[in-house]
C-alpha cells in the first residue's frame, strides 16, 4: 500500500485526480491538503471537503493552506475551472468540516510521523510545499518521494512560456526543486495527451453516481471530440504514483525562472547534466492507452462502490 497526501487546489482535474487515489487499491490517502490555486482557497478546500464525502474517503483530514503566491500577485483559472472551480457540478455539501492548522504544519507532522512512508503528490501550486520545506527542511529525508504536476519543458499553457502550476507561484516551485529531493515531474509535455476524447467520455458516463460528477465537469473542462478534448493533467500524477511503468523519465536539472519579463513561471530544464547531479525526473513520455485503461478500471471500481 503506498500512502499519499495530495496537496490540490479543486479544480476539475484536480477532481479527477482525487477520484482516481480514492479507487486506487494500492494507495491510501492519508491527507488532503488544499492550496489557493485555480479558484480561491475558500473554494479549493469547500470543494475538497465535498469531495472526501463524495467519493468515500471517510474523515482523512482536509487541512487548508496558503490563499496565494509567497510573494506574487495572485493568479486564478476560473474561467478554465468555473467559479465554483468544478465546472458548476453542485455536489451534496459535506457534513465535516476543515481540519485546524495550516496544511504546511499538516505536511510536515504527516511525514514526521511516517518517515520514508509518504508520498506527496502536489497538483496546485507549490505554495505549501515550499513552505513546509522552510518551515522543516527535513521534510524532504521524510518524503518517501514527490510526484508534481507541473512545468513544461516545451511549452505553456497560462502563457506561452509557464505551466499554471508553476506560474502561479514561481519562488515557491524554485524552492521546491532545490530542496534537495528528486522531484518527478509531470508536466504539461505528458499531461496534455491524456485527454478526454468522445470514447473515454462514453466510458464515464455508466458510472453510475461518480458519472454526475466526471462527465459534466470533463465537459465543462473543453470541447470533447473523437480525436481530442480535455487534458487532466493532474490524474497524470496519481496514475504515476499507481503505476510508474506508464511514463518515461529523464534526468534533469530544473531551475524556474522568477524573473522574466515574458518567461516568469518558465521551468527551465537542462537535459545535459554534464557533472551536475539532476533535481528532476521530467517525464518525457506517457503511454496513454495503458493511462486511461488504469484510470476507467479504477473508476468502475470506485463507481461500484460508490453506487
Ligand atoms: C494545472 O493547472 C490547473 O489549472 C490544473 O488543475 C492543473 O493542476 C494544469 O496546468
Ligand atoms: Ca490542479
Amino acid at each position: 500500500m503506498t500512502k499519499v497526501l495530495i496537496d490540490c487546489d479543486p479544480g476539475i482535474d484536480d477532481a479527477m485526480a482525487l477520484a482516481l487515489a480514492a479507487g486506487a487499491p494500492g494507495l491510501e490517502i492519508v491527507a488532503i491538503t488544499t492550496v489557493g490555486g485555480n479558484v480561491d482557497l475558500s473554494l479549493t478546500t469547500a470543494n475538497a471537503l465535498a469531495l472526501r464525502e463524495f467519493l468515500g474517503l471517510g474523515d482523512v483530514p482536509v487541512t487548508a493552506g496558503s490563499s496565494g503566491a509567497l510573494l506574487r500577485r495572485t493568479v486564478r483559472a476560473a474561467a478554465v475551472h468555473g467559479e465554483s472551480g468544478l465546472g458548476g457540478v453542485v455536489l451534496p455539501a459535506p457534513s465535516l468540516t476543515v481540519a485546524d492548522g495550516h496544511a504546511a504544519d499538516r505536511i510536515i507532522d504527516t511525514l514526521r510521523a511516517a518517515p520514508g512512508e509518504i508520498t506527496l503528490v502536489a497538483i496546485g501550486p507549490l505554495t505549501n510545499i515550499a513552505l513546509a520545506v522552510l518551515r522543516e527542511p527535513r521534510v524532504v529525508e521524510w518524503a518517501r518521494d514527490l510526484v508534481i504536476m507541473g512545468g513544461s519543458f516545451t511549452r505553456g499553457n497560462h502563457n506561452p512560456a509557464a505551466e499554471f502550476n508553476i506560474l502561479a507561484d514561481p519562488e515557491a516551485a524554485q524552492i521546491v526543486f532545490g530542496a534537495g529531493w528528486t522531484v518527478k515531474m509531470l508536466g504539461l509535455d505528458v499531461t496534455l495527451t491524456a485527454t478526454v476524447t468522445s470514447g473515454v467520455l462514453e466510458r464515464m458516463r455508466p458510472l453510475g453516481r461518480l458519472a454526475e460528477l466526471l462527465v459534466p465537469a470533463a465537459q465543462f473542462y473543453g470541447e470533447v471530440t473523437a480525436d481530442g478534448g480535455p487534458a487532466i493533467h493532474d490524474a497524470c500524477a496519481v496514475a504515476y504514483v499507481m503505476d510508474p511503468s506508464l511514463v518515461t523519465q529523464t534526468p534533469a536539472v530544473v531551475n524556474v525562472e522568477t524573473i522574466g519579463e515574458f518567461t516568469r513561471g518558465m521551468t527551465v530544464v537542462d537535459f545535459r547534466l554534464r557533472d551536475r547531479q539532476p533535481n528532476a525526473l521530467v517525464a518525457t513520455g506517457l503511454d496513454v492507452t495503458r493511462f486511461w485503461e488504469l484510470v476507467l478500471g479504477t473508476y468502475r471500481e470506485l463507481a461500484d462502490r460508490l453506487g
